[in-house]
Order: structure tokens, then sequence, then C-alpha cells
């Protein structure tokens, strides 16, 4: 069965499985070059079946989600979607009611209800069928339903314990669920209003930085502050765990206004501290509530909280789960996955299956390729070269970033050697340089390492023989290595890394070359985009950012393309 899942909230995108298997996923930001777009995914949904050279009339069912007022009032009228992304990216002038939008989003998140199903299942037939969908069954899954099977079904277990936690979608903004024989069962709801997510986004929004987008950034702020101890957090006592329900102290407007009250006495730093604290106090105490309850130990999890990596780490370290996996595409950009996988598991009862690489986006072939280059010929060169992994490696031992382009796009966040800026670990001259002149990004987000699996327990201390392929999850760097990895590691040490196993061999190939010179396959890895666009799709987006970084050497498939002139 052929299961097309779409998503039009923020991140946008679509997905195509057949039974379990993902067969093609792509966010629309990388077909609009709007990051992180919203709205109908029409780009999405047209790159999948064509990557897979199928007409809509091939399809069985289509998968949706979200049925909350929200999402069908803005599927009614898309200018909202518009103006809602303008005002959330801060593309127009601060409007005089800044606090009122806001709150009228909180406000409309709210509510869902079975009336708002049927409605949903209409608006979407309809926008399918200007596609040429004629007969298409539409499925619609629940927001949360949807990300606890976007992990379940990644997960390769055969039983274990899912917990959602994001901000809001479809009235709720968490769940705890057990997988047991082919069945997905939940066992605890947090609502909107008890949004740890939310929280989070607030923290986000009243320091300064755009909602749903920077919060990674308030997370990497916080290492930056000295420790306070939890009798001086004043923002601890705004959440209440017992047993498997999470309250908040206030509502979510009135939170709002307390922890502007509190910003304004606290510096930025700090805030950010007491904000990334809490969130791990509470939802650490929720998972291990939950494990001790079911007594199940493998434990996964999604929703938008999951890529906050240092929270993700205090799980893995303090719940007492025995073995864990977080999806990798966690936020709502992976709703398309996660509607197509409850759609799959309700109408034709599906297995987990272990996902073993990201790579589900589309790619380009070797003469479309050629063409592209081509065409820019008056600005670059570009040779044929037998061993790319080797080839770029070279030049990074010379003490040089390269751009790297090959094969499928990753889907999710995380660029894992597709499409990556790559460069010397152990360089902070070529670090500054990438975060100032290329990347143009804020100075304290860290850059993060791609390791041969083998070699990650040379490196870190807290390597628990369970390699993170997907770049999930937070790791320790050995005291002894702190100051040569300064490069890839925050300022406490802790690093993101992509654990490379086999299934991406010429980037292997890269890292192992790497290896034989300075004895570790480690390299920095940064997601091919300047700050604040999306990660580059196609060959024409990698050249152009070439010239405007000034970057001098670019692996494409099988090419090495040079700037002609001055470069970096
Ligand atoms: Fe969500």
């Amino acid at each position: 069965m052929l299961i097309l899942g779409i998503w039009d909230g923020h991140d946008a995108g679509a997905a195509i499985i057949e039974n379990n298997e993902i067969k093609v996923a792509v966010n629309e930001e990388r077909l609009t070059r709007r990051k992180l777009d919203i709205g109908f995914p029409v780009n999405s949904i047209k790159a999948c079946l064509e990557y897979l050279k199928l007409k809509p009339s091939d399809i069985d069912v289509v998968a949706c989600c979200g049925t909350q007022f929200s999402r069908v009032l803005a599927r009614q009228f898309p200018f909202l979607d518009n103006e809602f992304y303008k005002f959330r990216r801060r593309l127009i002038p601060k409007p005089r009611f800044e606090k009122s939008r806001r709150f009228l989003k909180y406000w409309l998140a709210k509510h869902k209800t079975s009336f708002l199903k049927k409605f949903t299942q209409r608006q979407m037939k309809r926008k399918l069928e200007k596609l040429g969908f004629k007969d298409a069954k539409i499925y619609v899954a629940e927001h949360h339903a949807a990300h606890a099977a976007s992990a379940i079904f990644t997960s390769g277990f055969d039983k274990c314990l899912c917990i959602t936690l994001d901000g809001v979608g479809d009235g709720l903004s968490g769940t705890i669920n057990i997988y047991e024989n082919g069945e997905v069962k939940r066992i605890a709801e947090i609502k909107e209003r008890d949004s740890i997510g939310l929280f989070f986004e607030q923290v986000t929004t009243i320091l300064g930085f755009r909602e749903l987008e920077d919060e990674g950034k308030i997370m990497a702020m916080a290492d930056y502050s000295f420790p306070i101890p939890d009798e001086k957090n004043l923002l601890l006592s705004f959440f209440e765990v017992e047993g498997l329900s999470m309250k908040a102290k206030h509502g979510t407007i009135k939170r709002f206004l307390e922890l502007e009250k509190i910003r304004w006495r606290t510096p930025m730093e700090r805030f950010a501290y007491m904000a990334q604290k809490t969130l791990e106090k509470h939802a650490l105490q929720l998972f291990k509530n939950a494990i001790e309850e079911t007594g199940i130990k493998n434990v996964c999890w999604a929703g938008g909280v999951a890529s906050n990596i240092k929270l993700n780490r205090v799980i893995r370290l303090h719940s007492g789960l025995k073995n864990w996996f977080v999806f990798p595409h966690m936020g709502d950009g992976g709703l398309a996955v996660g509607a197509a996988l409850c759609a799959a598991n309700e109408l034709c009862g599906i297995t987990p299956k272990k996902l073993d690489n990201g790579y589900f986006g589309i790619d380009f072939d070797e003469s479309y390729i050629e063409s592209c280059l081509k065409n820019y010929s008056d600005k670059i060169e570009y040779e044929r070269i037998d061993s790319p992994g080797k080839t770029a490696a070279e030049l990074i031992l010379g003490n040089n970033y390269i751009f790297w382009f090959r094969g499928r796009m990753e889907y999710g966040p995380r660029a894992l050697g597709n499409r990556s800026i790559l460069a010397p670990a152990c360089s902070c001259e070529v670090k500054e340089m990438l975060n100032l002149n290329v990347k143009r990004r804020t100075w304290f987000q860290p850059f993060c390492p791609s390791v041969l699996e083998e070699d990650a327990e040379k490196v870190f201390e807290d390597y628990d023989n369970a390699p993170d392929r997907f770049m999930t999850m937070a790791y320790m760097l050995k005291n002894e290595l702190k100051k040569t990895y300064s490069p890839i590691a925050n300022v406490d040490g802790s690093a993101r890394p992509q654990m490379l196993g086999n299934e991406n061999p010429e980037y292997r190939k890269l890292l192992e070359t790497l290896k034989r010179e300075t004895g570790v396959g480690i390299v920095l890895n940064t997601s091919f985009n300047l700050h604040g666009e999306p990660i580059v799709c196609s060959p024409r987006d990698a050249i152009e950012t070439m010239f405007k970084t000034k970057t001098k050497h670019m692996v494409m498939e099988n090419f090495l393309v040079r700037l002609k002139g001055e470069g970096r």
C-alpha cells in the first residue's frame, strides 16, 4: 500500500511510505527556499511523486494531520499562514498589537472537535483534487499520534514506551504511550495549558529570538551562565510533575506575562539557564515516572521538545531507560512521515523497523549536475575526480573548509554528510571564519562533528555503545580532548555528534582518510546553508551559496568545483 503523508503547518512537507518503509520525504522549505515554510505542501507532494515516478492515481491513501481550529482556519484562508510566517520570522515591522497576536495564537491552538476532523477531510480533498488526486482515501491522524508513530515505527523496538512533547498540537502538548502487540495505547495526555514546549518557546520570544526556530540558541546560551542552584531558579516552580501528569502553575497567557517580569531583572544567559534547567528537571521526572510505572525501558520520543539535545542527554543518563531512540525529524516537520505511519499501522498493521539512515530526500543525476556546472563556467571550473572522499579529506587536512554535496538530501534539520559544510575538527581559526564569514551565525552557537562510530568511545566520555546516526543526542567530550576539539563542542564540552556507520560509504571514506593522518575519524560538519536559510537542495542552490560566501572548494557528486579568482 502506497501512502502519501502530508503536513501543511509549520515546516510543511510530504512523504511517501510503502508498508513501514520511507521511500521519499521532503520538506517544503527546501524547494521554496523559505525556511520552515508553512502551508499546503504542493511542491513537496510533486517532488515526492516525481522522485518515485508515480502518478496521483498510484497513491492508495493520503494521510494528513492537524485538526486544531487555527489550522482549519488557515487552510480555509491561506493568507493567514503567510501573515503568521512573516510575523514569526520577523520579516515585517513589529506590529502594534504584537502581544495580542501571540495571545490569539495561544487561544486558537486550544480548540479541536470531531466536526473539525470532518471539515479537515473536506478541505484536504479539495486541495488534493487540484493536484489530480481524484478518489484518494483521506486519513486524518491526530497530531501527537503522528509524532508517536514517527518514533515508534522507526525505533525498531517490538515493545516500547513512547513520549511526545511539543508546543501544542490538536489541543495537547504531550502524550505517554505504550506500544505492544502491534498497538499504540495512550496512557496519559498533557493539555495545551500545561505545555513545557510552549514555555520554552515563550522564553525564546522574550529573549528576542524567533519562536519555533531559535529554541536551540537558548539551549546553547544557557551554557554561558554560571550555575544557579535550584532554590534560586525562579522558573522551576512554573511546573509540577506528579505520576504521569504535568501541570503548569499559570495558564499560557499569564505565564508569558510572569516570564516577562522575571526576565526584566535577569541577565539573558541566566534566564536561558533557568529555563533549560526547568525543562530538564520536569521532563526528566516525567520520563522517570513513566518508566517506573510501566516498567518498560525501551524508550523512544519525538515532538519539538526532543530537539533539545541537552535534555535528551539528561534523559539518556538519568531516567532509568535501557535503550533509546529519538526520531530524527522530531518537530512538526516530521509529521508527514508520522501521519503516514499512523495510517499504515491502522489500515494494514505494520511492525517497527529500525531507521538506519536519514537520506530520504531527492537527488540529482550526474548529467544534470554537469549541465548546471557548465552554466556557471564564467565563475567556476570543475574536474571529475575518482575518489570524492579522499579529495575532500586532503583539502580538509590542508586546513580548508569545503562544501560537500552528494546524493539524496537529508530528511530533518541535520546535515548528515550529503549537504554539509566540512572543516577540520581542531582548527579554531577555520571555525571562527566559518561562523563569521560563511554561515554568519550567532557567536555562541556551537558546531558539531561527524565521527566514525568505532571512534566514538575514544572521543566521548559517556558514549554508551548505541551510536547515534542522526545528531539527536548530546555527549560530553573526554576531559583531555576538550581543548583540542573545542571547535566542535559547546563551551561546556558537550557536542552533538553524528556517529557514522556504513550508511554513507563515500562520507565514510572521507573520515577514514582523515583518520589515517590524524588518528581519529572526526570532522566538523555543519549544515550547507547560510544562517536563516534552508539547507541547500539543488546544485544551483549550492553553487550560488558558493558565490555568496566566496568559498573556494566544493565536492559535488563526483566533481571537484573551484571558484575562479579570489576565494576562501
Ligand atoms: Fe508538534
